[in-house]
């Protein structure tokens, strides 16, 4: 590539990265100005599965954002589906991660942003506005936390970890609960939290607060920036059976690297239905 095309995809990058941020802290910013305020709740296909006019109204502010910048990019946002635009450019939206959490005034949620060019992640930013943390990734760039460059944690075996999951929102009637997994894996690392925003999860792996993080069915909203932020901090994510992260329908097993196959054989020797 001639040095221009490198500075103009550069710049070009820089562009995506800047709407994303923006996006995801204008969209954080309108969620803590509401938070405590128990929002109505509805429920999508379970009474464990909560949405909130607080999701429709972030999510209006990415969509907005994005389409001002960007008006032929494709977008997948959780609550508004896929909605049109040229599949080159497409952005992966969740608007609030953590709903209920966040429905019940517990501090933990986040807003995710991913975006894909010709089929692979380039930018990931997850937000946490109640802590004001803004986790960025880009491709080839590394990541940061409020602009320092981040590294996923040293620690060399699952016995030394501190590890993170949650459970399908629609438990009740999921195939796997992941209960078993998770009693099996607390055995073997020194715990395991459940916090209830998968995106949050994955941002603390790749700062190191989190050795490791699985979970056994999301949404392409839930994994995307965070897949890439831990990659770009030194870790490795694939699916819980050890093969790619399939963003059409993910279950994740992330972590620093020194741990991955640990978790993995340890999943899968669990591995009941239940
Ligand atoms: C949920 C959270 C939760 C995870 C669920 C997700 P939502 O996302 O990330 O931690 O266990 O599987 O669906 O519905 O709050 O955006
Ligand atoms: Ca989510
Ligand atoms: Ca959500």
């Amino acid at each position: 590539m001639s040095s221009e095309a490198v500075l103009f995809s550069k710049l070009v990058s820089e562009d995506f990265r800047d709407v994303a941020v923006d996006a995801a802290r204008r969209a954080g910013a309108f969620l803590r100005s509401r938070f405590g305020s128990r929002p109505a709740v509805s429920y999508k296909d379970s009474p464990t599965n909560l949405v909130t006019e607080m999701d429709r109204g972030a999510e209006a502010i990415i969509v907005e954002a994005i389409r001002a910048r960007f008006p032929d990019h494709a977008i997948l946002a959780e609550e508004s589906g896929a909605l049109p635009g040229a599949p080159a450019h497409r952005w992966i939206v969740d608007p609030l991660d953590g709903t209920t959490n966040y429905a019940h005034g517990f501090p933990i949620y986040g807003v995710s942003i991913g975006l894909e060019v010709d089929g692979a992640l380039a930018v990931g930013v997850v937000y946490d506005p109640s802590r004001e943390e803004c986790f960025v990734a880009e491709r080839g760039r590394g990541a940061t936390l409020n602009g320092a460059p981040v590294r996923v944690s040293p620690t060399p075996r699952m016995a030394e970890s501190l590890l993170g999951t949650s459970y399908p929102n629609d438990i009740r009637a999921a195939p796997r609960d992941n209960l078993a997994e998770h009693r099996a894996l607390m055995f073997r690392c020194r715990s395991v939290r459940s916090i209830g925003s998968a995106v949050l999860g994955l941002a603390a792996v790749a700062v190191g607060r989190l050795d490791g993080y699985w979970e056994q069915r999301l949404g392409a909203w839930d994994v995307a920036a965070g897949a890439l932020l831990i990659e770009e901090a030194g870790g490795r994510v694939t699916s819980v059976h050890g093969g790619p992260l399939d963003l059409s329908a993910p279950s994740i097993t992330a972590s620093n690297g020194h741990i991955q196959s640990e978790i993995i054989e340890a999943l899968k020797e669990v591995a009941s239905p239940r």
